[in-house]
């Protein structure tokens, strides 16, 4: 594991605007203390509010998605300049209900990667394999190729500002968490990956969170793995309690 873990909480479509800025003051609040890095991901209509809570905190402000695009006739899209505006430093690419509910395709989700690096942001690129490519055998192919594809044409340089979040497709939202090693397998092999593209320094720099149904039991397990660098939550970061456990782990 790297060190302090980097754990994030992915609010995906949760939330109004006053439970939104709610949320965010008891996290806030729960992670004062804490010696990891912290970031969480309100949806775009409550960046603005969320971003005002956590100016000036431990807690960094990220989001979900972002546009293809830097500006023009994109109907319903959200461009990076629109998020730099409202104090969002990381965005969340790739994530797996982004591929798989809304078609994006690794290529759409490379262009996302390097126009936000391009344009000073950090990310957080999601990749996983669905069930039934893990009972294919199939789970190191599908995580090597979303990671060679999201990752094309980034410098090594860049990949300071990187963040691997694998999420087995299976484990997301479901209770089913991936066994620590089973996690632990994938990290290494995304790592060994990472490592033939980037070389050794970059590789062992670079965190790998992991995320799919992690929570306030299994966190320190999954965590105290060699390769597990922090977590990408979804369910578990609705409730600031929660949410706090994960945060605490050391
Ligand atoms: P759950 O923690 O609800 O399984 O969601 C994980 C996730 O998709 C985070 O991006």
């Amino acid at each position: 594991m790297r060190k302090p873990y980097f754990i994030a909480g992915n609010w995906k479509m949760n939330k109004t605007k006053d439970e939104a800025v709610e949320l965010a003051r008891q996290v806030v609040e729960a992670v004062k203390d804490g010696k990891n890095r912290y970031l969480v991901a309100p949806s775009f209509t409550n960046l603005d509010a969320v971003s005002s809570v956590v100016k000036g905190t431990n807690v960094i402000l990220g989001a979900q998605n972002c546009s293809t695009e830097e500006a023009g006739a994109h109907t319903g899209e959200v461009s990076v300049g629109m998020l730099k505006s409202v104090g969002v430093q990381t965005v969340i690419l790739g994530h797996s209900e982004r591929r798989h509910i809304y078609g994006e395709s690794d290529e759409m989700i490379n262009k996302k990667v390097r126009l936000a690096l391009a344009n000073g942001l950090d990310v957080i690129l999601c990749i996983g394999e669905l069930l039934e490519e893990r009972e294919a055998g199939k789970a190191e192919a599908v995580c090597e190729e979303q990671t060679r594809k999201g990752l094309k044409d980034v410098s090594a340089q860049d990949m300071a500002r990187v963040t691997i979040a694998y999420e087995p497709v299976w484990a997301i939202g479901t209770g089913k968490t991936a066994t620590p090693d089973d996690a632990q397998a994938i990290h290494a092999f995304v790592r060994g990956v990472l490592k033939s593209m980037f070389g050794d320094d970059v590789a062992e720099k670079t965190y790998i969170q992991y995320g799919g149904s992690m929570n306030d039991g299994n966190a320190a397990d999954l965590l105290a793995k060699p390769d597990i660098d922090g977590g990408l939550i979804g369910g578990a970061a609705l409730v600031a309690e929660k949410f706090s456990v994960i945060a605490h782990v050391e």
